[in-house]
């Protein structure tokens, strides 16, 4: 079986896993915390470049201990890594880490779009085969649908993602990185009363950053309201991914919904999506919390794909893309998977 080793790092989590056609093999990682604030990318780029060797070692000894067929550095036939987007400092840290052990190997490099990884993990653990994705993580939010060898963005946010949006306003609210458990925490416990907020929704697009405001502002005229503005904060927010998903899946005509990135753990998102997708006769899928947010099983995996259709890179191309779209990938993969499977959706 062909074993992958990638690498994740675009920002807060440093991650390695091992992964053959079957399983992951082993994960090792390391988080980055703040001390204080949001990310920092420099500090969380020294975080990961001290914390390097001492994942890929944890990783090639678990991997080691797991695989039942004899695991041995030669048997490693490709490195992946995210080559974007993310936080340059992040991704040119990784990115030395996976060039130099591929050189070292002797064996290919796969530069891998960190938002298809998610996708495709996604797929795998849920065994969903044509879903619309609402992606949902801190940078992050699309709504996305493979169509004729493209993951095309249906819809997306015209300024922050919904994660950095909660992480702001948590932070607001004095609490510390990463908010947005803490904020579904407050508003499951506590939360009733829905107070306004703005609901912004632009054609396809949405906008998160004037509700952070408002939510800021609310709390301002309504100190000891926090509960409830927390869960009006995620009423509307969700409820506005929610059509937007509904939208795109009645255009595509499709009848499965994914549900990946870090945001995706919020069980008030999941129900509002199972709500929709149950009233549309729609299949909802969610992978396990381990493989919403960032993983490097997800990068070795997408890695694995790309090898069986040759989409590898040479050093000269390996430069990181801090602004890499996942409609900017040819995704070669998916056409000679589904063409086995029998899926007369691919074309
Ligand atoms: P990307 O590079 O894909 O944007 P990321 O670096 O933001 O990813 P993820 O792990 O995908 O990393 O997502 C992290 C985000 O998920 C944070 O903003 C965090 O607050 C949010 N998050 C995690 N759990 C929950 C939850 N239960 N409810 C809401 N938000 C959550
Ligand atoms: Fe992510």
């Amino acid at each position: 079986m062909t074993i992958i080793l990638g690498f994740e790092g675009t920002a807060w989590n440093l991650s390695v896993a091992l992964v053959n056609e079957e399983r992951v093999l082993y994960e090792a990682e390391s988080t980055y915390e703040p001390k204080y604030g949001g990310i920092h990318p420099r500090e969380a780029a020294h975080h990961h470049a001290a914390e390097l060797k001492n994942v890929v070692l944890r990783a090639l000894r678990g991997a080691k201990e797991e695989e039942k067929e004899g695991f041995s550095l030669d048997r490693i036939a490709a490195i992946s890594f995210s080559q974007g987007p993310g936080m340059g400092p992040c991704l040119r840290t990784v990115a030395t880490a996976a060039r130099a052990l591929a050189i070292t190997l002797k064996i290919p490099l796969i530069g891998v779009n960190h938002c298809i990884a998610h996708i495709e993990i996604g797929r795998w653990r849920c065994g969903a085969k044509d879903p619309v994705v609402l992606y949902v993580s801190g940078a992050n939010s699309q709504v996305l649908a493979y169509r004729s060898g493209r993951y095309r963005v249906l819809g997306e946010t015209l300024d922050i993602g919904i994660g950095n949006a909660l992480d702001k306003f948590a932070r607001y609210l004095g609490l510390s990185h990463p908010g947005g458990p803490k904020i579904e925490e407050l508003a499951k416990s506590r939360g009733t009363n829905y107070r306004y907020m703005p609901y912004i929704v632009k054609g396809m697009d949405f906008s998160f950053s004037g509700l952070t405001t408002a939510a800021k502002d609310a709390i301002g005229r309504h100190p000891d309201a926090k509960a409830d503005i927390c869960y009006s904060f995620q009423e509307t927010a969700f409820a506005m991914l929610t059509e937007v998903t509904e939208r795109a899946m009645a255009h595509c005509g499709k009848d499965e919904i994914l549900l990946v990135g870090g945001v995706g753990a919020n069980r008030r998102l999941q129900q509002m999506l199972r709500t929709m997708s149950e009233d549309r006769g729609a299949r909802f899928n969610v992978p396990e919390k381990r493989y919403l947010k960032d993983n490097g099983s997800m990068i070795a995996y997408l890695g694995l794909l790309m090898l069986k259709t040759g989409a590898t890179i040479s050093i000269e191309e390996s430069q990181i893309k801090p602004n890499y779209r996942p409609d900017d990938v040819p995704v070669t993969w998916r056409g000679e998977i589904e063409k086995k499977r029998g899926n007369s959706e691919e074309r």
